[in-house]
């Protein structure tokens, strides 16, 4: 389980408020699952969405497990599996995994960083079924993207699979998690993925949990950088219009109001962690208070309709001014809950993105800190036996 210790709390000594219990019973079923089929990955990103402490390889999921709960995503609507880590090339019995994914009905969509997955390993997950490949991208300029990923040769080996998936046919998004570093390249970045045949290119910028935040003053775009970046996404969503599907999101600090986190909490999709935690979101394990359920010992509908970690936030009842009785409610679901609880040692408060939260100037002076400290990089599990930064 993530711990907090290194989170960068503005109010460290408020609890984490579960107004009523969150007893609203679902009102939706998921339609989209995250297997996180490990932690292990071998590159070493400053930005590493994955919790702080790492699952261990022995505590994964095997592939019966994952069988089963596909079959039982499929059974409660979910459409479509995201298989995911870490890096999922790293499993051995990746192909099983996808197979049995795709038996049971789901479309399936691999996560990878593009270092891990040989042609060998691409041609036999084809050949089981796989439907669509994402594949993350650093920078735009090799030395560049090396560096942020902290592996040498990441950049050619990501070029080398795109362009095997494209002879095989298999659509492919390519993701580029933007900072300070690379956001004025964001251009360049979609002429890569044009050139690299994409259909989908997807502009994320760093989300600021669990790694993150340790690098976040060093990861922050500035003020001036933003709007040239926007602009720079009108351009380029005219220029290859019917080309390609350009996905890009305003910078949650620069933003006046929030995201509406995962669709909505336990109200679309949901999480399996790679030791068979069930999850509302990626990062919910950074919520001290809640209490996850695992694949081990409920089934996934049993997880969905009851666990304590769902009913936590679903529906509205659980709000607190001033998103009771906000009129955008329904339509951020008061933005996220982890970055409430980061931020604000509450996770029942309006995400403090928004602009009327009232711990919202903080986030404007933490937007307005940037240092250019060397990152502090995701030490590779399989390198050495520690979750300790190397930076
Ligand atoms: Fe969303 Fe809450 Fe802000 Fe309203 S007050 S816009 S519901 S976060
Ligand atoms: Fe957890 Fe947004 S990441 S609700």
């Amino acid at each position: 389980m993530a711990t907090t210790d290194d989170h960068d709390h503005l109010f460290p000594t408020q609890t984490s408020g579960l107004a009523n219990g969150g007893a609203e019973p679902p009102r939706h079923w998921p339609i989209g699952l995250l297997a996180e089929l490990t932690h292990r990955c071998p590159l070493g990103c400053p930005y590493c969405s994955n919790p702080l402490t790492l699952d261990r390889r022995e505590s994964e999921l095997d592939s019966p497990t994952w069988t089963r709960v596909f079959e039982e995503a499929a059974a409660l609507g979910v459409l479509q599996v995201h298989l995911s880590g870490g890096e999922p090339g790293v499993r051995r019995d990746l192909v099983e995994i996808t197979a049995a994914a795709r038996s049971s009905g789901l479309y399936t969509n691999l996560i990878t960083s593009g270092v891990g997955v040989t042609a060998s390993t691409l041609e036999r997950l084809v050949a089981a079924g796989l439907d669509h490949v994402q594949i993350s991208i650093q920078d735009s300029e090799p030395d560049s993207a090396d560096k942020i990923a902290n592996y040498a040769g990441a950049f050619a080996r990501k070029k080398a699979l795109a362009g095997r998936l494209i002879a095989l046919k298999i659509p492919l998004t390519i993701n580029c998690v933007v900072h300070r570093a690379n956001i004025d390249r964001i251009t360049a970045m979609v002429e890569l993925a044009v050139s690299l045949g994409a259909s989908r290119v997807e502009i994320a910028h760093v989300q600021y949990y669990g790694w993150a935040l340790r690098n976040r003053d060093s990861l922050m775009p500035t003020a001036d950088q933003v709007p040239r970046a926007i602009k720079a996404v009108e351009g380029l969503r005219k220029r290859y219009h019917g080309k390609i599907v350009i996905d890009a999101v305003l910078p949650d600090y620069y933003a006046r109001f929030p995201k509406p986190c995962v669709g909505g909490w336990g109200r679309r999709s949901l999480n399996v962690t790679p030791a068979g935690k069930v999850l509302p979101c990626h990062a919910a394990e950074v919520i001290p208070s809640l209490e996850f359920w695992r694949v081990q010992d409920h089934s996934l509908a049993d997880i969905w309709s009851n666990s304590p970690a769902f009913k936590a936030f679903r529906g509205l009842s659980w709000m607190k001014e001033p998103c009771r009785n906000c009129e955008r409610r329904d339509v951020d679901y008061g933005g996220c809950r982890c970055q409430a609880f980061m931020l604000t040692g509450d996770a029942a408060a309006a995400d403090p993105v928004c602009h009327l939260s009232p711990h919202h100037a903080d986030v404007v002076a933490l937007a307005a800190r940037q240092h250019d400290v060397p990152y502090s990089y995701r030490l590779n599990p399989r390198k050495a036996d520690s979750n300790a930064p190397v930076g």
